[in-house]
């Protein structure tokens, strides 16, 4: 028998991921993008780029839990589901990549983890740029997530989201 709701390892990298990549769009676009690049940014960088990597590392797990445990039963509209949960573990994995080469590209590495002072600023960087139309993009999908969440669960009314919930519940048991 199919399970019926995600493991529990799922479940916690769901959540864990979804806080961590909510913390930086709101962070990097509210705070960091604002930010001059004095050697005062250097913190918040750290923590942007240690986050950063977490969540990718992250969305790597999940991408092999996905392919190793069994499917859970289709849902009304899974190619939509799929091909939506692929674009988003997508544009996480390009904003970590345009990250680590903005910061490869820029020589702000060194100033992270070394003495050398940051560049004047990012935005003359391509990388800069593919990292900001993809925080868009990525704010964008997740908006959009979250409305079928609730078109399944008020609408659709399957139960979609206690195959996400926390905690134990009598969906959760298999028999
Ligand atoms: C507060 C916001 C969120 C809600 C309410 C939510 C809800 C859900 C639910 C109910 C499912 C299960 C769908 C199913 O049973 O087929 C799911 C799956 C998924 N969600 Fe979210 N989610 C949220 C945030 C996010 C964020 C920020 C991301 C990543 C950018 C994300 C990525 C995914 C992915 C990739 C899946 C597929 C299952 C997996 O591989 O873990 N979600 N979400
Ligand atoms: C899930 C992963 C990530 C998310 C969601 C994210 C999000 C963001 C956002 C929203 C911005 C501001 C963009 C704007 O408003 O135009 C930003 C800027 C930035 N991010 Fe990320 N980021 C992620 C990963 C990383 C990683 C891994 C690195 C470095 C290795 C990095 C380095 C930077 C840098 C250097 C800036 C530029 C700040 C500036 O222009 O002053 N990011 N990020």
């Amino acid at each position: 028998m199919p399970p019926v709701r995600y493991a529990t390892p799922q479940i916690a990298i769901h959540w864990l991921a979804a806080i961590l990549i909510i913390l930086l769009l709101a962070t990097g676009s509210q705070v960091l993008a604002d930010l001059p690049n004095t050697a005062e940014k250097i913190g918040n960088l750290r923590i942007h780029m240690i986050l950063g990597v977490l969540a990718g590392i992250l969305v790597i797990a999940r991408v092999i839990l996905c392919k190793r445990l069994p499917a859970l039963p289709a849902v009304h509209g899974e190619i939509f589901a799929r091909l939506g949960h692929m674009a988003l573990n997508l544009i996480i994995l390009l904003l970590v990549f345009s990250g680590a080469m903005l910061m490869l590209q820029s020589g702000a590495l060194e100033a992270l983890f070394g003495s050398a002072a940051l560049p004047a600023d990012f935005k003359e960087f391509t990388p800069r740029r593919i990292h900001g139309l993809a925080s868009r993009a990525a704010m964008a999908l997740i908006a959009l997530h979250v409305l079928a969440t609730l078109y399944h669960q008020f609408i659709v009314k399957d139960g979609l989201l206690a195959r996400m919930r926390i905690g134990s519940n009598k969906i959760g048991r298999q028999s």
